[in-house]
């Protein structure tokens, strides 16, 4: 039998459970701050569900099957479609704007690279039913908080930001027809992973001629926004850029932020504001991405509901906060460990153990019988703060025993004073 995780899947042992636990609770505890909602879907959803006209690169990475009725599912690969699907299923009840955020776990049958795997957790926010760039400077406060919360800085980390309008009208102006935006968007996107000879071929085989190639080339090296309006004017895009940047500016967090006309992002429904984040010589996967968008709901039948949000997985983050030696300690911590010294005393432990755990303490008993000094090289292992040792003679006077482990001190102590 094959005893490895299926490839590209992780196993959370105890140590990597604490530090998932740990970031989770940041994404959590930032999002409850903001008024977000936490909600969740099965990972299970129909296949139709993912699939896309423009030929994104998710749909062609579906862990999909059959099931033994005929029907046609798959696990999810993000979670902004069961989203979707959640808010026109329920429209009616569900007063606007949604500000809504989940933990799911994610499954994509990726090509292997550092920062991807075919299996992840990915914290989205999303608020639902809101048009005005006040939802993108609240979905960007609350991302750039939980980058501050997990320790980084500007110097770290870059939040770039560009919009899918500007990238239409720059197709616009040097001729790719409107029906083909989307597929090209989509080469675009993979424009810093192939050869530029790959991605000229790739741009041909949508019919663009080797002039707008160039073109559109120069376009994507154009550093600043106003570089941009002296080529384009002063579009939709870049008048709602520069609104949310001053929004941002005013929430005192403009200085992660950056207008880069190459950002893309890989999925073919963002409508509006797009961004990623990474660190600032972009050397890293994306560590998050995200962006409005607007018919998304539309395209699964319902009205049209306005929507903006991003997905933040756990693999690239823990990989820049390790790398810049940003984590904390994960080790095991346990504020009491107690010790009867022989059978006769396990019950008196029970009783003791349950009372600390009733004021909130955790505890765990040795029934081992050792030695005690077998006992505390076990507390130091657990990391134990104090030990509790149950001798006969000391219990007979109604006390225990207690070691500080870290000064090493110990006293007796009545069991009264010790757990009330
Ligand atoms: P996405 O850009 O496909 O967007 O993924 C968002 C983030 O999920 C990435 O930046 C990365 O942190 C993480 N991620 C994606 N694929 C993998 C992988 N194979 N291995 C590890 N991490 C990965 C979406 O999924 C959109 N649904 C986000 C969104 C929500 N847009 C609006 N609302």
């Amino acid at each position: 039998m094959n005893l490895h995780s299926v490839k590209g899947t992780r196993d959370f042992y105890p140590e990597e459970m604490r530090m998932r636990n740990w970031l989770f609770d940041v994404w959590r505890n930032t999002a409850l701050q903001f008024g977000f909602e936490e909600y969740d879907a099965c990972v299970l959803e129909h296949a139709e569900l993912y699939t896309r006209k423009a030929g994104d690169e998710i749909t062609e990475q579906l862990y999909s099957f059959e099931d033994k009725s005929g029907r046609h599912l798959s696990l999810r690969p993000e979670m902004t479609p069961s989203l979707a699907r959640m808010v026109l299923q329920h429209q009616k009840a569900l007063s606007f704007p949604l500000k809504w955020f989940s933990v799911p776990q994610c499954f994509r049958y990726e090509r292997m690279t550092r920062g991807r795997r075919r299996e992840h957790f990915q914290w989205n926010a999303d608020i639902i039913g809101e048009s005005s760039e006040i939802a993108e400077a609240e979905i960007l406060s609350l991302l750039l908080t939980v980058c501050r919360n997990l320790g980084l800085t500007s110097k770290d980390i870059c939040l770039f930001l560009n919009d899918r309008r500007i990238l239409n009208e720059i197709l616009d102006s040097i001729g790719v027809p409107e029906q083909l935006h989307p597929n090209v968007m989509v080469i675009m996107d993979k424009r810093d992973k192939v050869s530029s000879d790959a991605f000229t071929e790739l741009l041909q085989q949508e019919e663009m001629a080797l002039s707008q190639i160039t073109r559109l080339n120069e376009f994507l090296a154009i550093p600043t926004m106003e570089e941009l309006a002296s080529k384009l004017g002063e579009t939709k895009g870049l008048i709602s850029l520069r609104k949310i940047m001053a929004l941002m500016t005013q929430s005192g967090l403009g200085d992660f932020l950056k207008f880069d006309v190459s950002i893309v992002r890989g999925l073919s429904y963002y409508t509006g504001m797009i961004f990623e984040i990474n660190d600032a010589d972009k050397a890293q996967r994306a560590i998050c991405g995200g962006g409005r968008y607007d018919s998304l709901l539309s395209t699964y039948g319902g009205g049209s509901i306005p929507a903006v949000g991003f997905g933040f997985g756990d693999v690239v983050i823990l990989d820049v906060l390790s790398d810049l030696k940003k984590l904390p300690s994960f080790a095991r911590r346990l504020d009491y460990l107690v010790v009867p010294f022989s059978a006769d005393e396990i019950g008196m432990a029970l009783t003791i153990s349950n009372q600390l755990r009733q004021k909130g303490k955790s505890v765990e008993c040795d029934y081992s019988l050792k030695k005690v000094k077998k006992a505390l090289q076990r507390a130091d292992e657990l990391n134990v703060e104090k030990v509790v040792m149950l001798f006969p003679d000391e219990l007979a006077a109604g006390k225990v025993v207690v070691r500080e482990m870290q000064t090493r001190q110990q006293k007796n102590v009545s069991i009264e004073e010790l757990t009330s």
